[in-house]
């Protein structure tokens, strides 16, 4: 081919492209509530409970919402229909995080798969965000792998065991201090993945893998990426390069102490794991499954360096991405139990025929237990733990039912909207796990399942679905079985309304609230105090 031919090719190739260009700037933005010059849409954000607003924007603009804050764009996904297609279909370009210098680089958590962050305005970081700070690529593609080998369909069982036994300290510990119960249930969560991911066992409040963790995440979470501050070097990332001793540089100080508490937290429980192994006194668990899988794939039975750093990493990211999640849906759950006696009632007379009186639910029960199996499901779906999903980050100029959205943008997959769907949820804002009873065709059974919704998209999506669906499963079946729930009574006999008021923008965790929870009868105590706890 002459050079001609070629120039006229490249030239008609630029043309298209230029075509396109201009074609895109044409087309518009998604609908949206109007901003204000330079700050945008700030007024319309909210540090707490964002996804309120988020559905009414969804019910007045439709599928897709465009906002705007100092500039930085913000897509709220507000159907399953328009996720599949974006989320999912286009996963290759809208599977991306955004990027903080502060919080990745400098306090070293760039390397967990997703950890809990709250973020401010003005900032990749907006409005109390919690972020999965792998950018998408290769790393992130053999962390996955790795989550999804260990905590998938076909391995979840081999988590049983333990996960009854953690479920029995739970019980154990509201028996003797019922009214500590809310506190109680934090404890539990921070143990039970302890115990799955390192098969560390936490006997007392003041364990000390237990503090450091919970030290961990409040770092996490009011310090290094709390809401309301804006990292000066996350708005001028070349800041990340001044030494330590300039002055203003005092974010760098407070990084370099944080990074190194960071560290601890991913290495000491770890190394805990491995020095079991070595032993032979370790429980099968995330990390020893995954040490042991890769010990037999290599030739000389050592695991090489990069899958030591992926499962030491991907170990540590399932800690909190557990914690707020777990906490959110058995808060509700009690919620729900009170608000719904008649429920609570129905539910403990399926138990009580399937299990009878003298022991405590296990994993073989379940299929025999289909509305204690409708009330988790209904309560994932009335709690919707993360709600807006975690933000990701398009990559690429993209255009959708011409629609036009930039490279940058920030998305959100609107759960919280979808399950709220009056056409897949009749009256969707009440409880009734009867809706998931129902006999329906295939299509709207598929429609139905409230798993395809809360634990979002594509190449994202929670890897952690097996594991909450198991454990939850226990916690509420051995709860339900063991405990009467009901409105507390204040010092002067009066009732007390529990109120469901969140305080972040990320999780549906509510404040602690007041109930009443005591032992069914005499016979359950002595089931409780007799099950195997984690002593045993
Ligand atoms: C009710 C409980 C839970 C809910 C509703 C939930 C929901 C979610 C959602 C919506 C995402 C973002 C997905 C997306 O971007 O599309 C996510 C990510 C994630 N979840 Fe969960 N989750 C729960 C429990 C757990 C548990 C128990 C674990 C660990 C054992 C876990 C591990 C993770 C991890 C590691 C990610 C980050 C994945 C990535 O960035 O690629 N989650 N979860």
């Amino acid at each position: 081919m002459s050079a001609f031919v070629w120039l006229a090719a490249l030239f008609a190739a630029y043309c298209v492209w230029r075509g396109l260009q201009q074609n895109h700037r044409r087309l518009s933005l998604p609908p949206g509530p109007k901003g204000l010059p330079i700050i945008g849409n700030l007024k319309d954000m909210t540090l707490t409970g964002l996804w309120f607003p988020a559905q009414k924007w969804a019910q007045q603009f439709g599928d897709l919402v465009y906002l705007n804050v100092f500039g930085q764009g913000l897509l709220f996904v507000n159907s399953y229909e328009a996720a599949v297609d974006l989320l999912e279909k286009r996963g290759a370009i809208y599977s991306d995080k955004p990027k903080m210098v502060m919080a990745g680089e400098l306090c070293g958590c760039e390397n967990m798969v997703r950890h809990h962050f709250t973020a401010s305005p003005g900032s990749d970081r907006f409005a109390d965000a919690d972020i999965g700070l792998t950018p998408y690529g290769d790393r992130l593609r053999r962390q996955r792998k790795l989550m999804l080998q260990a905590l998938g369909a076909n391995r979840i069982h081999s988590y049983h065991p333990l996960l009854e036994i953690q479920t029995h300290n739970l019980l154990q510990g509201i028996l003797e201090s019922p009214d500590q119960s809310q506190s109680i249930i934090r404890r539990y969560t921070g143990g039970l993945t302890l115990l799955i991911v390192y098969g560390y066992r936490v006997l007392s409040n003041t364990d000390r893998l237990l503090e450091m963790a919970d030290e961990g995440l409040e770092l996490l979470s009011n310090r290094i990426a709390a809401a309301g501050i804006v990292w000066i070097v996350d708005l001028f990332p070349p800041l990340k390069h001044l030494p330590l001793w300039f002055p203003g540089a005092q974010f760098k100080r407070d990084a370099a102490v944080w990074k190194g508490k960071m560290e601890a937290l991913v290495n000491e429980p770890y190394d805990f794991t491995k020095q079991q192994m070595r032993q032979g006194t370790g429980v099968d668990c995330y990390v020893s499954m995954l040490l042991d899988d890769a010990a037999l794939e290599s030739k000389d039975q050592s695991v090489d360096n990069q899958r030591d750093f992926d499962i030491r990493w991907t170990a540590n990211s399932l800690y909190a991405a557990s914690f707020d999640t777990t906490i959110s849906t058995l808060w509700h759950f009690f919620y729900e139990m009170i608000q719904h006696p008649e429920i609570l009632a129905k539910a403990q007379k399926e138990i009580d025929a399937v299990v009878g009186t003298s022991r405590l639910p296990t994993f073989s029960d379940r299929p025999n237990m289909p509305y204690i199996n409708a009330i988790v499901l209904e309560t994932l779906r009335i709690s919707s733990p993360v709600p807006l999903g975690l933000p990701r980050r398009i990559t690429e100029d993209n255009v959708y039912k011409n629609m036009f959205i930039p490279k940058g943008t920030l998305v959100f997959g609107n759960n919280y909207n979808m399950v709220r769907d009056p056409k897949v949820y009749p009256n969707p804002d009440v409880f009734n796990p009867e809706r998931f009873l129902e006999e329906v065709d295939e299509q709207t059974a598929k429609m139905r399942d409230v798993r395809n919704y809360v634990f979002g998209f594509g190449r994202r999506r929670c890897p952690g679905l097996f594991m909450i669906d198991s454990s939850l499963w226990i916690a509420i079946a051995s709860m339900i079985a063991a405990f009467d729930i009901g409105k507390a009574v204040d010092e002067f006999g009066n009732t007390i309304e529990p109120e469901v008021i969140y305080d972040n923008s990320v999780f549906t965790t509510p404040k602690p609230f007041k109930y009443d929870i005591r032992p069914r009868s005499a016979q359950a105590v002595s089931v409780i105090r007799s099950a195997k706890g984690l002593s045993d």
